[in-house]
């Protein structure tokens, strides 16, 4: 069973730390893309507090097609271009977005989700899909949380084979 370790009085570079320390042992024995994008949602989930989506889309073509998540049922089909994930998608830019409902064409899969974070999975150079956290509450993800996610993110693809992808 994983148990995961969080210390409340950290700072929220040590949480992130700390975070991407249990991880890269979380997906230390498996490289497979299905079940390591599986644990990683659940792992986001059962980690950050106030966020209720996170999950992948695989991006296939000139759209996003929905991939492991943790969350209430999803829109399975993005164009590129659409939405937060599609603007992600198409700018192969970070999306952070304090109120989702000022963001033209956002995509509401649950009506609870107020802010949001996106950001491109690029491996070797080629977009292989986007992260999509979604938060209850009004700007959620600050700077820190961004720098964090990133580094998560960096140690999914590193431990991850992709190839068949690519
Ligand atoms: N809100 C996203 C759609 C995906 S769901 O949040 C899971 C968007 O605007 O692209």
């Amino acid at each position: 069973m994983f148990t995961l370790e969080t210390d409340q009085s950290s700072s929220k570079p040590e949480f992130y730390e700390s975070l991407n320390l249990q991880l890269t042992g979380l997906l230390m024995e498996e490289e497979d893309m299905i079940c390591n994008l599986s644990q990683f949602a659940a792992f986001l989930m059962q980690s950050l507090e106030e966020v209720n989506w996170a999950g992948v889309y695989f991006a296939r073509g000139e759209e996003l097609v929905l991939g492991p998540y943790v969350g209430k049922v999803a829109c399975t089909r993005i164009p590129f271009g659409r939405g937060v994930c599609g603007t992600a998608a198409s700018t192969q830019e970070i999306q952070r977005i304090a109120n989702v409902h000022d963001f033209p064409g956002h995509i509401a899969c649950d009506s609870a989700s107020e802010s949001e974070i996106v950001l491109p999975i690029m491996v070797a150079g080629k977009l292989i899909g986007v992260l999509d956290i979604d938060s209850p509450i009004a700007n959620r993800f600050d700077d820190e949380d961004q720098a964090g996610l990133e580094t998560l993110l960096r140690t999914l693809t590193q431990a991850t084979q992709f190839e068949w992808q690519l």
